[in-house]
């Protein structure tokens, strides 16, 4: 007897697999060194799982509080007052979620309705305009300038009506690795300060700022911070990013809408690595050092770059670098980059694929959070171009 499958209408139609994912089996089908995908490919502070360890010992294995162990919840709230400046309630207004990507979308969940619009800069993380869609919302995509990638005021403004219920905003971005500065981050307060319009403010990457530059968080801004939910990440901080453990800061009223839906999608979040993560926090240097890490592992890979025809991007932050490949070849930027895997042995990604129009600038972005001899492969195959 055959028993048929229902045929569900799909609540995101244009969802397919990823460039992400193509590139990364080409590169193991290749044996491409991959600088495609977004993580470490080293381990994190042997400390970490030893805290975890001991966490699961001491039998901190049950569900804990749904917006977050109390104990990370004051250290996180501790170090955004320590850093930025803003004081957050860490009962009311401080919540620990799955990663940032379960953040955000539990921020566009509870705040978007059927109809609404929420801004997106383009290019940008993937999952915002399917987080968008999900919650019925239309999104609207402004660009970032070409060239420069830096926010574009003007266009900004244009996008906002009256439908406009919320912007997501990322700094450091990926993939450009553009940070704003203060000046662009008040420009931003001003132009919202006569609007009803919410922030989602992205800042994974806060800890990776290069050449002694400030990260802008929206909480160091008074009048962002009162229309944010501020979004980070320990996964990208610590080197853990299989771990997806991220924070929300937020007002008092916004975290109370947060977390109304943060109780029925995921309810709460991974004990012992909370309490392993509150521990670890302690100490400040893991990641006040982070920068520094990771500018000398930028500064290895553009100084052997430099020796190629790509042309170098800025590179104010994230591990993010995006070339531009025009003096190279005509290809479009998929074609170059899968050109790239399987001839040269260097796994990319193209920038088209933060796009919804998949525009072609010949950019590809690739990843130097890897140790330094993959770096150093990497750099030996480019050598090439
Ligand atoms: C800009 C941006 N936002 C969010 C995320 C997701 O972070 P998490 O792994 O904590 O969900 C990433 C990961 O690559 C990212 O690059």
């Amino acid at each position: 007897m055959h028993h048929p499958t229902p045929a569900i209408a799909s609540r995101l139609p244009h969802v397919g697999t990823t460039i992400f994912t193509v590139m990364s089996a080409l590169a193991t089908r290749t044996g491409a060194v991959n600088l495609g995908q977004g993580f470490p490919d080293f381990d994190c502070d042997p400390a970490l799982p030893e805290h975890v360890c001991q966490a699961m010992k001491e039998g901190l294995n049950q569900y804990p509080p749904m917006a977050g162990v109390p104990a990370l919840r004051q250290a996180v709230a501790a170090k955004i007052s320590g850093l930025y400046g803003h004081e957050y309630n860490a009962d009311t207004e401080i919540t620990i979620t799955a990663g940032a990507t379960q953040a955000i979308l539990t921020a566009v969940l509870c705040c978007v309705h059927p109809g609404d619009e929420v801004i997106v800069l383009e290019p940008c993380y993937d999952s915002y305009a399917p987080n968008i869609e999900l919650a019925g919302g239309r999104v609207v995509r402004v660009a970032l300038q070409a060239g420069t990638f830096r926010p574009d005021f003007d266009a900004i403004a244009a996008a906002i009506g009256s439908k406009t219920r919320a912007l997501i905003v990322n700094s450091p971005h990926n993939p450009t690795g553009t940070v704003w500065t203060r000046a662009e981050m008040q420009r931003l307060a001003e132009l919202l300060a006569p609007t009803d319009v919410l922030l989602i403010s992205d800042e994974v990457y806060e800890h990776m700022v290069f050449d002694d530059q400030p990260h802008v968080s929206a909480s160091s801004i008074p009048a962002l911070a009162a229309r944010s939910f501020v979004v980070s990440s320990f996964g990208k901080t610590f080197h853990v990013t299989g771990w997806k453990v991220g924070t929300v800061a937020a007002p008092a009223a916004l975290t109370a809408e947060f977390r109304k839906v943060h109780q029925f999608n995921v309810f709460t979040v991974n004990t012992p690595v909370q309490h392993a993560l509150a521990r670890y926090l302690v100490d400040p240097q893991p990641y006040l050092g982070l920068a520094r890490f990771y500018q000398a592992k930028r500064g290895r890979f553009r100084a052997g770059l430099a020796a190629t025809r790509l042309r170098l991007l800025p590179c104010e932050g994230t591990y993010f670098q995006t070339v531009d490949y025009s003096a190279i070849s005509a290809l479009a930027e998929a074609a170059f980059c899968e050109w790239l895997t399987t001839e040269i042995g260097v796994a990319a990604i193209p920038l088209s694929a933060f796009y919804a129009d998949g525009r072609e600038q010949q950019l590809a972005r690739l990843c130097f959070a890897k140790k330094d001899a993959t770096l150093d492969l990497a750099l030996e195959r480019l050598a090439r171009l």
